[in-house]
């Protein structure tokens, strides 16, 4: 009987230990497997995530937008006969010349170590201000270490009846280009 006593005695004492773990676990925010549980997700989403960053940046690569070689450089009759314009030296680095025969356009590159010369009109000439080289009005050196002509571009009158230039496309006196068609606008 005693010992029956115990065993009742005993059971209340058992029983509340255990709830005591219960609670315990309740009080727990997170078990051991919650923890690995919500860690897996976690970083399975972070790697989606950032894949998908990286995938967005694929849709937009890294492309370096240069301004266009060509522009209008408005209507011929604002060109005067026996006039270099400087209008376009400082946005496009060209100068406009027209003479009798019609409209033609040099890039402002000296044909040395590539400074700006600048048109001196008193002079008639171009002058590069780096190392002296000096170049004639159609663009024909004739001073200074410069090793060749003045470059000139394309010119050709687009359908809205301005003046476009093309400065990607160059016609080299030292080969013959200098009478191709496109090199002067022929009024
Ligand atoms: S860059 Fe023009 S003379 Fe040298």
């Amino acid at each position: 009987m005693a010992q029956a006593k115990a065993v009742s005695k005993a059971t209340p004492a058992g029983k509340a230990g255990s709830k005591d773990k219960k609670e315990e676990q309740v009080d727990t925010l997170w078990s051991r497997r919650d923890f690995f549980s919500y860690a897996g997700w976690a970083s399975f989403l972070g790697a989606v995530g950032l894949s998908s960053l990286y995938f967005t940046r694929l849709l937009f690569p890294r492309v370096l937008f240069e301004p266009s070689p060509i522009f209008k450089a408005g209507n011929p009759m604002d060109y005067t006969v026996g006039e270099v314009s400087t209008k376009w030296v400082n946005d496009q680095r060209v100068w406009i010349v027209r003479d009798d025969e019609g409209i033609y356009a040099i890039f402002a590159l000296c044909t040395h170590l590539g400074c700006t010369p600048r048109w001196l009109r008193s002079e008639n000439k171009y002058k590069c201000p780096c190392h002296g080289s000096g170049f004639t009005r159609e663009g024909m050196h004739f001073e200074g270490p410069a090793p060749r002509p003045l470059e000139r571009l394309k010119i050709a009158l687009a359908p809205d009846g301005q003046l476009i230039i093309d400065k990607s496309k160059k016609f080299l006196y030292e080969k013959g280009q200098w009478g191709d068609p496109g090199s002067k606008f022929l009024i």
